[in-house]
């Protein structure tokens, strides 16, 4: 009741200043008297996922917290798990405005951001500072400057700088909003990608003495044989996990309505059953191998429940969150 009156005051405004205006309000108002507007307690639904102990099975998806500066207002909503990022190496300011656009007819979102983040270094003093008693992923991307053939070298800097601070670490080559980005998903380049990652794993495992689970982030918009490769060459490097999905470019769910053309990835209801599909798929190819986080279009606890059928072991929302608040995490929590 409460959210849905806060978000007829956000949906008035531009998303992405609605969207600036929720994480300032989320800095400002943490920790006084206010916060009692979205902090929640929930009931503990302990899931084991790569080796950690998750509170619940449910997370707050990579890109609504780009620099980690809220971990702790989404801490008190009950998340068990929050992914910040993606950061990359160097700050940067991410694509033209607008590149945020609402569908409000199909709760969906269509986003074109390109990373924007203040660097992966102002992350990590954010990260440092939260006392979130939750499991913090963090999710690492290259700078849009950086060549694709260097792209590595960007995802080695940031998992040498989180390293130390994560839970577990989020490698996006699934974004379409980094020109080339989603070439990593493919053949000798992600083989190599992923050697060059599970090297620098077994280095800082030495180094820090603690093992920091990698999982791979995937796209939506992959055939049938593409995954197959892919669950293959995660097999084959030793991944930690998959999540399953990213935004999608297909606009089929959405035609004829406004904004639909826009340039971006699409999220929310209209990816929810393709991002499922994928889970289903990804978890014939790994069966226990490998742990699957889904995400797409969780906007209930029976959309939860669906990718959990599928064979996803933990679940995250971004789109579904904006359209239903904090409760939504109630509903799945104590559903299942
Ligand atoms: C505005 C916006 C920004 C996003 N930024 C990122 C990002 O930086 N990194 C990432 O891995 N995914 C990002 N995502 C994708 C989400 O994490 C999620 O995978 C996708 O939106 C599907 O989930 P949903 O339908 O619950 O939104 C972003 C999504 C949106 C809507």
């Amino acid at each position: 009741m409460l959210y849905r009156l806060a978000r007829t005051g956000f949906f008035q405004l531009d998303p992405e200043k609605a969207h600036e205006l929720a994480i300032q309000n989320f800095k400002r108002f943490h920790g006084t008297p206010f916060d009692l507007f979205y902090r929640q307690n929930l009931p503990v639904r302990q899931v084991e996922c790569m080796g950690i102990t998750f509170k619940n099975p449910v997370g707050l998806a990579a890109g609504l917290d780009k620099n980690g500066e809220c971990i702790d207002a989404f801490g008190s909503m009950g998340f068990g798990h929050i992914e910040v990022g993606t950061v990359t190496p160097r700050p940067q300011p991410g694509n033209d405005k607008p590149r945020l656009f609402r569908l409000v007819e199909a709760e969906g979102l269509i986003n074109r951001m390109g990373f924007n983040n203040d660097g992966v270094d102002a992350l990590v003093e954010n990260v440092k500072k939260a006392t979130y008693d939750g499991v913090i992923g963090i999710n690492i991307g290259k700078n849009k400057d950086t060549p694709i053939e260097k792209g590595s070298e960007d995802y080695l800097i940031c998992m040498e700088k989180t390293y130390d601070h994560a839970g577990y670490i989020a490698v996006n080559i699934s974004s379409p909003n980094t020109p080339g980005l989603r070439t990593l998903q493919y053949g000798d380049a992600l083989d190599q990608l992923l050697s060059d990652l599970k090297s620098k794993q077994v280095e800082l495992q030495k180094k820090y003495d603690k093992y920091v689970p990698l999982a791979l982030k995937i796209a939506p918009d992959l055939s049938d044989e593409e995954l197959v490769q892919i669950c293959d060459s995660l097999v084959r490097h030793n991944v930690d996990g998959v999540i399953a999905t990213n935004t999608t470019l297909d606009r089929s769910m959405v035609k004829g309505m406004k904004h639909a053309e826009e340039a971006g990835g699409l999220s929310g209801r209209p990816v929810q059953l393709r991002s499922t599909e994928v889970i289903r798929r990804v978890h014939q190819e790994l069966g226990d191998k490998l742990p699957i986080i889904g995400v797409g279009g969780i906007d209930s606890y029976i959309a939860a429940k669906e990718k959990m059928l599928a064979g996803a072991q933990l679940v995250q929302v971004y789109s579904g969150f904006i359209y239903h608040g904090p409760g939504l995490i109630r509903d799945i929590v104590r559903n299942l």
